[in-house]
């Protein structure tokens, strides 16, 4: 994911696209770049490899004055990191472009404006669009009309931003998939990917919707929706107390972590979906050509994220046909493992700095696999700089021990995975990928609608204040949904919690069920709930009390000894994600009760580097 700002303004913009660009670094980069038209009416740029200091470096050497700039920091979707890479590209020495996202129909384009005599200086699909609109702008010489006809051409995801030495009182911008934001300022305004990039010069911002084309001027700005009607949008002022690091409203970061989950998976999904399918390239340039061979998953991490692992193993080898093995990497570091062949090995890991899984990684690489690929959190940590494909989860900084945020965007991500290999292998039906990144797009808001139950939740947790065991129960892909749900709760409530496959109860752990030993459950309406209703009453026949997080259609109502909080609907497949938010609820709302460190919790570190 790529990260974008621009500013127009009656001063040098240089130092604030840099300090822009640091602040969105956050979104991984492998290098960086910076076009300004300077008072000579000429476009300069400067691009390094690398971090944004880099980039600062270079343009503390050789300054690039202007009153009108763009810039961008890069995370590799198309041809490797390198300076020819990096944006922003040009076409001729007057027009620059830079570009966050994926346009999969480059190689088309790419075919036509070679044909056309333009010549290429990189492996991007981000240097076609400056093209095509070079191209374009001989026979609509308004940057603006120019750009709306080029945007009907490009297929995928892209938030943009061009400049224009000819033009050179505008930026233009257009948003389709990949969010940009105008912010405001006093006789000066500015573009970003996100308005974290620009809380240094304003905290008033315009966002674009799907569609939107924008004109911005120094005092003026100009939208054009989707079907090209000029468009007024309110702008609003940045409330989010604000930065990533700091608790706002709420008392506690595991709380507003929680609540950040609806905009962060937002964030996930941002620049990876199509209109019915997952872009592949999001896992890297080489990520079509090795997702063809694959034909095993072996993943490996540890905790929260082993957890998340276990529940793609259940989509993977339900949508796609490709088996998986999951096992957590502090066992599979000292194992001698029997590598399946053509198998692709799947890290996955909030921090990107947890031993084990850094030291299973490095293991894997003598073992053959085909190729390693991280799930993670930290564009800039060791898991992502050693593996050969990388999903960034871009939950931003989760500063509570306890998981949450980063646990459901691991799992949206290992959902695209699952997409995108059953697509490229030719084993995932269209009509279901396309039902399943529809599902995903309203996912957000089931999150929402899932928040909006904590005051229920709350009541729940009285429950548990003075319990010292609890039991979770699921079945099929929301056993790992309980396992994660106990793991919170021990965390950092410190009563003792164990999760079972609801099936496994009468195998033992019946036993244990009294009185005084709650049982949680998750329960989705699918095929499995008949059979978790008969667990539920082989509980409820030993004087336990039941606490099912059901299906508002699932047919369960409280009765004596059972507390049923009803859910929203949800596919299926998506289930074990919102039903997620519940659990990590009720822990926190149990540890306040006990009084307990929510966010250190004792005996914890949040990135366990050390075996
Ligand atoms: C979860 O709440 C824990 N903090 C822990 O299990 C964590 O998930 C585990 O240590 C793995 O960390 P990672 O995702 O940073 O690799």
């Amino acid at each position: 994911m790529c990260g974008i700002v621009a500013a127009i303004a009656e001063r040098n913009v240089s130092a604030i696209l840099i300090e822009g660009l640091k602040r969105l670094e956050y979104r991984g980069y492998d290098s960086a770049g910076v076009a300004i038209c300077g008072p000579d009416g000429l476009l300069r740029r400067s691009r390094r490899i690398g971090k944004v200091a880099a980039l600062e470096q270079a343009l503390s050497d050789e300054p690039l004055p202007g009153r009108l700039g763009i810039a961008h920091t890069r995370w590799a979707t198309h041809g490797v990191p390198s300076e020819a890479n990096a944006h922003p590209h040009f076409s001729g020495e007057a027009l620059a472009v830079v570009h966050n996202g994926i346009i999969e129909n480059h190689e088309a384009l790419r075919a036509r404006l070679q044909g056309l005599g333009y010549v290429f200086s990189s492996q991007t699909d981000t240097e076609t669009i400056v093209h095509l609109l070079h191209h374009t702008l001989k026979r609509l010489p308004e940057l603006a009309d120019a750009l709306k006809a080029v945007v009907r051409e490009l297929h995928g995801a892209y938030g943009l931003a061009v400049i224009s030495a000819a033009q050179p009182d505008r930026i233009l911008a257009a948003r389709s998939g990949s969010p940009l934001v105008i912010g405001l300022g006093l006789g000066e305004n500015f573009l970003a990917s996100d308005p974290l990039a620009l809380r240094q010069v304003t905290d008033r911002f315009v966002y674009l919707e799907e569609g939107d084309i924008a004109e911005i001027r120094r005092d003026a700005l100009r939208i054009w929706d989707a079907e090209g009607r000029e468009v007024q949008r309110e702008a609003v002022q940045f409330h989010e107390g604000a930065e990533a690091a700091e608790k706002g409203e709420y008392r506690h970061f595991m709380l507003k972590e929680i609540h950040e989950q609806p905009k962060v998976v937002q964030r996930t999904l941002e620049g990876r979906l199509g209109s019915d399918h997952v872009l592949v390239q999001a896992f890297g340039p080489q990520a079509a050509e090795l997702f063809a061979k694959v034909r095993n998953v072996q993943i490996v991490a540890c905790g929260t994220s082993f957890h998340a692992g276990m529940v793609a193993r259940y989509w993977l080898e339900e949508l796609t046909g490709i088996p998986c093995q999951v096992e957590v990497a502090s066992e599979f570091r000292y194992r001698k493992v029997a590598v399946q062949p053509d198998s692709l090995f799947v890290t996955i890991s909030q921090s990107g700095e947890t031993a084990d899984t850094l030291a299973a990684l490095r293991n894997a690489k003598q073992f053959g696999y085909l190729a390693s690929l991280a799930i993670c959190n930290v564009g800039t940590s060791s898991l992502v700089r050693e593996s050969d494909l990388t999903l960034l989860t871009n939950a931003g900084p989760e500063i509570g021990v306890a998981s949450t945020k980063a646990f459901t965007t691991q799992l949206v991500g290992l959902l695209l995975l699952t997409l995108a290999l059953g697509r490229v292998r030719g084993t995932l039906d269209a009509g279901v990928e396309a039902g399943l990144v529809e599902a995903l797009r309203r996912l957000p808001g089931h999150l929402q609608d899932a928040l909006a139950m904590d005051k229920t939740v709350e009541q729940v947790a009285a429950l548990f204040a003075e319990k010292h065991h609890t039991l979770f129960l699921g079945r099929g892909a929301q056993y790992p949904v309980a396992l994660e749900g106990a793991l919170k709760l021990k965390e950092i409530s410190y009563i003792h919690a164990e999760a079972y496959p609801a099936g496994e109860l009468k195998h033992g752990p019946l036993a244990l069920v009294d009185s005084d030993m709650p049982v949680v459950t998750v329960a989705p309406n699918n095929e499995l709930l008949e059979k978790l209703k008969s667990n539920l009453q082989e509980v409820r026949a030993r004087g336990g009390q039941l606490v099912v997080f059901a299906d508002r259609e699932a047919g369960m109502g409280n009765g004596e000894g059972t507390h049923v909080v009803a859910m929203p609907p949800i596919h299926d497949l998506l289930a074990p994600i919102l039903y997620t938010l519940p659990l990590q609820l009720l822990s926190y709302h149990v540890a306040v009760l006990k009084g307990t460190d929510v966010d250190q919790p004792r005996n914890l570190a949040k990135s366990v580097t050390v075996e």
